[in-house]
């Protein structure tokens, strides 16, 4: 048994207001003054005074502003490092993301692939990182996926769908202001609140646990719970308690891993390009066999908060389409068996999951 050795997220400001800070924490990161810092931010904040007023741009300081619409792509991590590489004088002294899972992931690879050669295609799999990335910084916006504290960065590339992991990947530095969170829309809040409660689910009854991410993600749980299913909290509490869960959800599948409604999710994604949230949710809806207690907190949480999931969505579907989202999902071997155990292709047919997709 070899163990892993996991790399942690080294510097975190946590508190109300913690974004007043940004100029403060990037100053001393300063190469030179052609070495710009270039801010990756989503685009919902294109004129959004409140949170832009308070980033002091100099010198060849950049703000590239992205759509959060679609699930991160290789290429388009590629095309943001050739736009940079061409417009700054020298490397970058920083990449910083702010926005949701999107943006986070976009922040990661792009400073990976900025001391990378190749394209981000080439790195998609565990630890194939050669050189160190760039120093980055991830502020959340919304809460929810871990992003913020993980070891991955999702992408889809042309041939599957899946992360950069490696020991470079996690953030140098994060941000975690939960006022940040304030103006999320309640779907969005819900369905990403839900890949946190996701992860935790699969984690806790995954095969690979330990007392490492099971105190983590009983913590997570517990948040959760408190935030979408006992609803008493002011709203300032739950935004800091999801900010939270959220970190200590990402901390819990860091050392373990997550399992069936993200491999399914993932297939979902890769062919449709549902995005990761409302895909778990969509997935963990029909996980009732494999994560009975789960499945049901979660459709009460769903009909409390008034949430209706899309139907249908592989109605019209070819067989050659559920083979490509079957491939997906099938390829991503650690999640099966951290949710079934070693022998998991003995439960798990290709029928079975044709069949559960059928439903959505
Ligand atoms: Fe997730």
């Amino acid at each position: 048994m070899s163990y892993k050795n996991f790399p942690m997220v080294p510097k975190v400001l946590f508190g109300r207001g913690s974004f007043n800070q940004i100029n403060d924490v990037l100053a001393p990161k300063r190469l030179s003054i052609n070495s710009p810092f270039i801010f990756l931010i989503d685009d919902v904040f294109k004129g959004n005074t409140w949170l832009l007023s308070r980033i002091a741009l100099a010198y060849d300081d950049r703000v590239i502003f992205i759509s959060a619409n679609e699930e991160p792509k290789t290429s388009q991590v590629d095309n943001i490092v050739e736009d940079i590489i061409l417009k700054s004088k020298e490397r970058p002294s920083a990449i910083i993301g702010i926005g949701g899972g999107t943006l986070l992931d976009l922040a990661k690879a792009v400073s990976i692939m900025l001391t990378n050669d190749g394209e981000a295609k080439d790195y998609q799999g565990w630890d194939l990182v050669k050189n160190p990335a760039i120093y980055h910084v991830g502020i959340p916006t919304i809460s929810g996926t871990g992003a913020e504290v993980s070891r991955t960065t999702v992408l889809t590339g042309p041939d599957r769908k899946l992360g950069i992991n490696s020991d470079y990947t996690p953030f140098d530095q994060v941000i975690l202001d939960s006022e940040l969170t304030k103006d999320v829309p309640k779907d969005q809040w819900f369905f990403t609140g839900m890949d946190c409660y996701v992860h935790c689910i699969e984690s806790l009854t995954g095969t690979y646990l330990n007392a490492f991410s099971e105190t983590y993600g009983n913590m997570a749980l517990n948040l959760c719970k408190e935030i979408f299913s006992e609803n008493n909290l002011s709203e300032v509490d739950a935004q800091e308690k999801l900010m939270m869960a959220s970190w200590h959800g990402g901390m819990s599948i860091a050392y373990s891993q997550v399992g069936i409604a993200h491999a399914m999710s993932y297939g979902l994604s890769y062919l449709l390009g549902i995005k990761h949230g409302i895909g778990n949710c969509i997935v963990f809806d029909y996980l009732e066999d494999y994560y009975p207690e789960g499945v049901s907190l979660f459709k009460k949480m769903k009909s409390e908060h008034n949430i209706i999931l899309p139907k249908g969505l592989c109605a019209d579907l070819s067989d050659r389409e559920f083979d490509i989202m079957i491939d997906v999902a099938m390829s991503l071997e650690p999640l099966w068996e951290n949710a079934l155990g070693k022998y998991w292709k003995k439960t798990i047919t290709r029928e079975k999951l044709k069949a559960l997709y059928q439903k959505m």
